[in-house]
């Protein structure tokens, strides 16, 4: 059996443990004589599969009881505007940083909906290598909300400082480090991922809502995009991605008893991230592009300085099993996503990797 590292920025690795057992259990899930993938939503069965993997994740995410845990689909971009339609009914407006195409994205559906989608502050001068310096007093005090996407998955930055919001419900967009750190949940009126990254494959987008900001959509909000249909139903409205929740229960397990629990997670993310990082800072070659205080534990984009030096790299990296290192087609360069499933082993190969391709190019 071959399995490369692969430094997608999404859909990514799963860890090897989940893989095999969901390979186990393919053909008949405890006894059942079914797969998942085959199990009404309705049955017995397959609810003790989405309570169980809302347990562990209120568990694992120490999520107070007065946030609903929501199992949606869409991707996270529906909820761009689902978001806004459901929390955009009482002055309508709402603040906005903009650290990279997904908040911009975010920004420009919400504009559709709200009366006012104001941009606080922005790091698009200088390519979103920065997290941009807030200054409260420049805040919409009576906004809706205040959105921000806490990981840049394109960019490499991340929010290592929440802005000081007051009353205003803080969003964030958690795509790309939901499970990678420990979060303080009840700082935020709303918590969002696509799952595609740390938690199961593509298909499932989880939202944690605090309960006071469900029940106030506006009237065009389409029922699938009102919280409060899902939250009524036990995110049981309809179908929902029945596997995907299966193995984003099996994702969370394997973070509870084999790694044990988020703090130790993110002592291994940092670990990972580490060994990259002090090797670009000491590479004569390869060079991060983000501002090192802003620098993200999960996306790590670097350069060489030439383009063709970039493309030859990948290529070589690519026939020696280090699979999706080209950066984002916007920035170009390399990008290494290196997400909870990427073992620390994986990271010290690359870089050993590097080592051995500056030696040969220099
Ligand atoms: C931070 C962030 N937000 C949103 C998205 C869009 O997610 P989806 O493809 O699930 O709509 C992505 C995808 O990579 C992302 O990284």
């Amino acid at each position: 059996m071959k399995r490369v590292y692969n430094f997608s920025a999404g859909p990514s690795m799963l860890p090897q443990s989940v893989l095999e057992k969901a390979a186990a259990e393919m053909l008949d899930y405890e006894g059942s004589g079914q797969s998942v993938m085959e199990m009404s939503h309705r049955s017995k069965i397959y609810g003790t599969i989405i309570e169980g993997a809302e347990a562990l994740l209120r568990e694992v995410m120490n999520i107070p009881d007065n946030y609903k845990v929501l199992f949606l689909q869409g991707g996270a971009s529906t909820q761009f505007a689902a978001i806004p339609m459901n929390l955009g009914t009482g002055t309508g407006k709402a603040d906005f940083v903009l650290t990279g195409q997904w908040a911009t994205k975010a920004q420009k559906e919400a504009a559709r909906y709200l009366k006012s989608a104001n941009v606080v502050a922005s790091s698009k001068d200088k390519t979103f290598s920065y997290i941009p310096k807030l200054d409260p007093s420049t805040f919409t005090k009576d906004a809706d909300y205040f959105y921000i996407c806490m990981n840049n998955t394109i960019y490499g930055t991340v929010f290592h400082e929440l802005p000081e919001t007051g009353d205003v419900p803080l969003v964030a967009d958690i795509s790309s480090c939901i499970l990678s750190t420990p979060i303080d949940v009840s700082k935020f009126g709303i918590l969002y991922a696509g799952a595609q990254k740390n938690m199961a494959p593509a298909g499932l987008t989880i939202v944690i809502v605090r309960e006071d900001l469900i029940g106030h959509a506006m009237d065009i909000c389409p029922t699938m995009l009102n919280f409060q249909t899902h939250a009524d139903n036990g995110s049981m409205f309809n179908t929902p991605p029945c596997y995907t929740i299966y193995i984003a229960k099996l994702v969370l397990e394997w973070i509870k008893n084999e790694i044990g629990g988020l703090a130790k997670m993110q002592e291994i993310n940092e670990k990972k991230a580490g060994i990259l990082y002090s090797f670009l800072d000491s590479s004569s070659m390869f060079k991060g592009t983000v501002v090192p205080e802003d620098r993200s534990l999960m996306n790590v984009p670097f350069i060489t300085g030439s383009d063709e030096l970039d493309a030859k790299f990948v290529k070589e990296a690519t026939e020696n099993d280090f699979v999706n290192l080209k950066g984002h087609r916007s920035v170009g360069g390399m990008r290494a996503s290196i997400y909870n499933a990427m073992p620390v082993e994986g990271v010290e190969k690359l870089v050993q990797f590097m080592k051995e391709f500056e030696a040969r190019n220099s």
